[in-house]
């Protein structure tokens, strides 16, 4: 890398909610997080609909998956609800241990993290909420109000991800609307596989 070409600008658009350059982005609709949510029969019953809604998207600049490297991105997180369960992110644990930093920038939702051994913690994440992700911690953002809840995101770029775990066993706490309220409860599929 030449010194003259050594920063890197990335720009926000914070009217579309857009980050430029990005060199991954994705959409994950329903389809893709069947087993993910707890209420398959809810699942089932949007998609047979001929629904596949979008969940979240995101976009990631990744300047080399190399040590010392920082990939920062931007979630999009729609507003809805599989059953009782609020549209959330799959969730992943890093392969390498190393943390994350979340800062919240529209909407608001959850932050939920857990450890390998099942222990689990969660802060409400608002625009202007920077929240740190310890090394060696699973996390999943959920969306818990009615609008997009927007968030960017920073990691080690050689962290790797780690999506098994949260597919077979789930988090052991989900978020549900209770008389219209979020609320953090146990996840009664925990550990079902
Ligand atoms: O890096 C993160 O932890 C997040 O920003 C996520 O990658 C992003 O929100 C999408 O979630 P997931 O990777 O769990 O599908
Ligand atoms: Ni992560």
């Amino acid at each position: 890398m030449s010194l003259e070409h050594a920063l890197r600008e990335i720009k926000l658009d914070l009217r579309k909610y857009m980050m430029k350059p990005a060199k991954r982005s994705k959409v994950v609709k329903l389809s893709e997080m069947k087993d993910f949510f707890m209420d398959s029969e809810a699942v089932e019953k949007i998609l047979s609909k001929g629904k596949d809604p979008v969940i979240y998207q995101y976009y990631e600049f990744i300047e080399e998956e190399a040590p010392g490297h920082l990939t920062i991105g931007l979630t999009v997180l729609y507003p809805g609800k599989v059953g009782k369960e609020y549209f959330m992110t799959r969730g992943h644990f890093h392969e390498k241990d190393s943390a994350e930093l979340y800062y919240g920038i529209s909407g608001e939702g959850i932050l939920l993290i857990q450890s390998r051994q099942g222990e689990t913690d969660y802060m409400v994440l608002k625009p202007g909420t920077i929240g740190y992700v310890p090394p060696g911690w699973g996390h999943r953002t959920i969306n818990t109000g009615r609008k997009r809840f927007v968030f960017l995101f920073a990691y080690f770029s050689d962290a790797g991800h780690d999506y098994g775990v949260v597919k077979e066993k789930g988090f052991a706490k989900i978020v549900i609307e209770e008389k219209g309220k979020p609320k953090v409860v146990d996840n009664p599929k925990y550990l079902e596989g």
